[in-house]
């Protein structure tokens, strides 16, 4: 680990001083970029390149060839896990991410098997070994999950969905089978986390995307309670016990303190909550990863330095920022925007990590 060349947010999830805020971009490796546009044609589709390792590690280091980023985030899918464990997953350009067959009841949980995630999800290993060599140890990589609830959602809806009615009132109605599936994933995250790890990522990442749509009862019992549990799973093996992790809940922003406690190192931020707020809530021993509006990236350059700004300024003194966005950045975005926005976090955070 040691011998990555820039650590800096290594180090800032170590609790060790920076020189600058470190920077990366969820979902850097991404349609707005035509070199990513043009290498998955040349996979075929989406899923094609998910499971081809060559072509994924290319896309996972096209933004850091071209943007001065802190970090290598591997190009993949959240949804790899339900395919894995049977549930088969089908993209579509204009409709994104499916399941034909979505989860109805507690007798479909006992067809998933979460088994031989190692060798099923192996396209992922292979794909972070390959890219670990293309990396040169530049800079770290980081390897990541859904959470079990933001699974179970796709799962269950079969598809990002407008209101998520089905998965909203399986938690009512239903509660054991959420229990049930919730269970299996728990293990199958842990296990694909650990992989992760031994291929060669060197932080790990949580994504519950959708852990916003829940009451704060049942957030707790489906969403932090199972991610606090992968959390243990990791810190009981040798490979991940001391690696560093990142948990964000996108609308979580009412439950920082809980999230705080939960043994993570790091919590992302999406764009609605103050960070200066949040920092007051999470304390000083856990690291703010955000939280830049993705929709400031289609300002103009004075725009896009000026809502970067403010979220420096708003964090302040201190060595335990990652600069990133709220959330994903869309493929709508001008990679030159994005140029500019780096480039501007690393020069005008110096002021800040002095002494
Ligand atoms: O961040 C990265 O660059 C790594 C790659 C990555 C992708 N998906 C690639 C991708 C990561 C970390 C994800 C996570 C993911 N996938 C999440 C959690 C983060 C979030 O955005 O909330 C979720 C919910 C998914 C499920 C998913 N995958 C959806 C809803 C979609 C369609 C919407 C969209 O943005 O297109 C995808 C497809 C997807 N995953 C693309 C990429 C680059 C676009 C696919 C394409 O090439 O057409």
């Amino acid at each position: 680990m040691s011998s990555i060349k820039n650590k800096r947010i290594l180090d800032v999830l170590n609790g060790l001083p920076v020189d600058k805020t470190p920077v990366w971009i969820m979902r850097q490796a991404g349609r707005y970029l035509p070199e990513y546009k043009a290498t998955r044609a040349k996979a075929g589709s989406f899923l094609d390149l998910c499971k081809n390792p060559e072509l994924a590690s290319e896309v996972t280091i096209q933004p850091i060839e071209r943007f001065d980023l802190d970090a290598a985030i591997i190009f993949s899918d959240i949804l790899t896990i339900p395919d894995a464990m049977g549930l088969e997953l089908k993209f579509e350009d204009n409709r994104g991410p499916y399941f034909d067959s979505p989860l109805n009841n507690i007798s479909d949980i006992k067809y998933l098997s979460n088994k031989n995630i190692e060798t099923k999800l192996e396209y992922v290993s292979e794909a972070i070994v390959q890219t670990k060599k293309k990396l040169n140890d530049e800079v770290p990589l980081i390897g990541f999950s859904g959470s079990p609830w933001t699974l179970s959602t796709y799962m269950i809806e079969g598809s990002a969905t407008k209101e998520f009615r089905k998965v909203r009132s399986t938690v009512f109605k239903d509660s054991k089978m959420l229990n049930e599936l919730t269970k299996k994933l728990i293990a199958s995250i842990s296990d694909y986390l650990i992989m992760q790890a031994k291929a060669g990522a060197n932080i790990l990442m949580i994504f519950d995307s959708w852990g916003g749509l829940l009451n704060t009862e049942n957030y707790l019992h489906f969403s932090l309670n199972p991610m606090k549990e992968i959390i243990n799973n990791l810190r009981n093996n040798q490979i991940t016990k001391n690696i560093p992790i990142i948990l964000f809940t996108k609308g979580g922003g009412g439950w920082l303190n809980k999230i705080a406690n939960s043994g993570c190192n790091g919590i992302g931020l999406d764009w609605t909550v103050d960070i200066s707020i949040a920092r007051k809530i999470i304390g000083e021993d856990i690291c703010i990863q955000g939280n830049l509006d993705p929709c400031a990236l289609h300002g103009k350059e004075e725009d896009i330095k000026d809502a970067a700004s403010k979220i420096i300024d708003n964090y302040g003194h201190g060595h335990k920022h990652i600069f990133n966005l709220g959330h994903g950045i869309d493929q709508y975005v001008n990679p030159d925007n994005l140029e500019i926005l780096i480039n501007h976090v690393k020069e005008y955070s110096k002021k800040y990590h002095k002494n």
